[in-house]
C-alpha cells in the first residue's frame, strides 16, 4: 500500500470510529437526565427482588387510573366485570411467565386499539373526572427514565405543574413513601425491558449481523483484484 493509502485508510478508519464514539458513547443529542434518584434509594430500582413487590404496590395505588398491558394489568373496574375476563381471553395474546420451571399464563396483552375500543366507557369515565385518560405505563420507563418517574410519583405537581395525576405516596405520613415509590419504578423498568431470554438472542443475533458484515468485508477485500479484472475495470 502506498503511503497516501496509508494515511487514508488511517483517516477513514478515525473518521468511523469517531462516528461510532459520538453516537454511542458521547452523544450531544442524546436525553439528558435532569431528575435524579436519591441515592438511598437508588438500588431499589435495578433490584430484581423489588419488582413483585412494586407491581402489588401499583396494582394497589395506581391501577384505578393506569393500565400496564404488556404486563396484562387494567383498570381496576374493568377487572371487576364478569365479563372481562372472557374478553381478555378471547381477544388478547397469553403473556407467559416462568415459574418453577413451569410456564403459567400471568395475563392477557390487547393491542392498544383493541383495549381502546372495549374499555372505551371506563376510559371516557376517567377523561371526565381528570380532563384526560391518564396514560397505559407498559413503555413509560422508557420515555421518562427512572429519575423522572422517582420524582413525578414523589410529587406530580412539582414535575407536571397542573397536572391531575394526584400525589399518592406521603412521607410525612408514610415513611416508608420512598422506598415504595422506587418499587413501583423497579416494576415499571421491568416492564419496559425485554425478559433476559429475548435479551441473549437479540445480542447473539446483533453479533452474527455484525460477524457477517466483516466476514464479506474480508472476502471483498481478499477478492477485490479478481472481481474488478471480472467486471473489466482492472
Ligand atoms: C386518580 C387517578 C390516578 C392515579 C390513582 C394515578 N395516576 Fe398517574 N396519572 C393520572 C393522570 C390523569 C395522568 C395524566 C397527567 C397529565 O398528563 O397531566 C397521569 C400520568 C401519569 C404518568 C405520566 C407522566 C408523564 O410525564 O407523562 C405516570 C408515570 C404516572 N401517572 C404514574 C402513576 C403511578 C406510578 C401511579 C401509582 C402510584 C399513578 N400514576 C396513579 C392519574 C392517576
Amino acid at each position: 500500500m502506498s503511503t497516501g493509502g496509508m494515511v487514508k485508510a488511517i483517516f477513514f478508519t478515525l473518521l468511523t470510529l469517531g462516528f461510532f464514539f459520538v453516537i454511542w458513547i458521547k452523544n450531544p443529542f442524546a436525553h439528558k437526565e435532569v431528575y435524579e434518584v436519591p441515592e438511598e434509594v437508588a438500588g431499589i430500582i435495578w433490584d430484581p427482588k423489588a419488582v413483585s413487590e412494586g407491581r402489588e404496590l401499583f396494582i394497589q395505588t395506581c391501577s384505578s387510573c393506569h393500565s400496564v398491558r404488556y404486563d396484562g394489568l387494567y383498570l381496576l373496574s374493568l377487572e371487576a366485570k364478569p365479563e372481562w375476563k372472557k374478553i381478555l381471553r378471547t381477544m388478547g395474546k397469553p403473556i407467559f411467565e416462568e415459574r418453577e420451571g413451569k410456564l403459567r399464563i400471568k395475563g392477557y396483552y390487547l393491542p392498544r386499539d383493541v383495549y381502546e375500543t372495549v374499555a372505551f366507557q371506563d376510559l371516557e369515565n376517567l377523561k371526565a373526572s381528570f380532563g384526560k385518560v391518564p396514560p397505559d405505563l407498559s413503555t413509560i420507563y422508557l420515555a421518562r427514565g427512572p429519575g423522572y418517574l422517582y420524582q413525578f410519583i414523589m410529587d406530580p405537581q412539582k414535575v407536571l405543574p397542573g397536572t391531575f395525576m394526584p400525589k399518592l405516596f406521603l412521607p410525612e405520613y408514610d415513611k416508608e413513601a420512598p422506598e415504595k415509590v422506587a418499587k413501583i419504578v423497579a416494576y415499571l423498568r421491568s416492564v419496559s425491558e425485554p425478559p433476559p431470554s429475548e435479551k441473549v438472542k437479540r445480542t447473539v443475533m446483533g453479533a452474527v449481523t455484525v460477524g457477517y458484515f466483516l466476514l464479506m468485508g474480508f472476502v471483498l477485500w481478499f477478492y477485490r483484484r479478481r472481481l474488478l479484472e471480472r467486471m473489466g475495470l482492472h
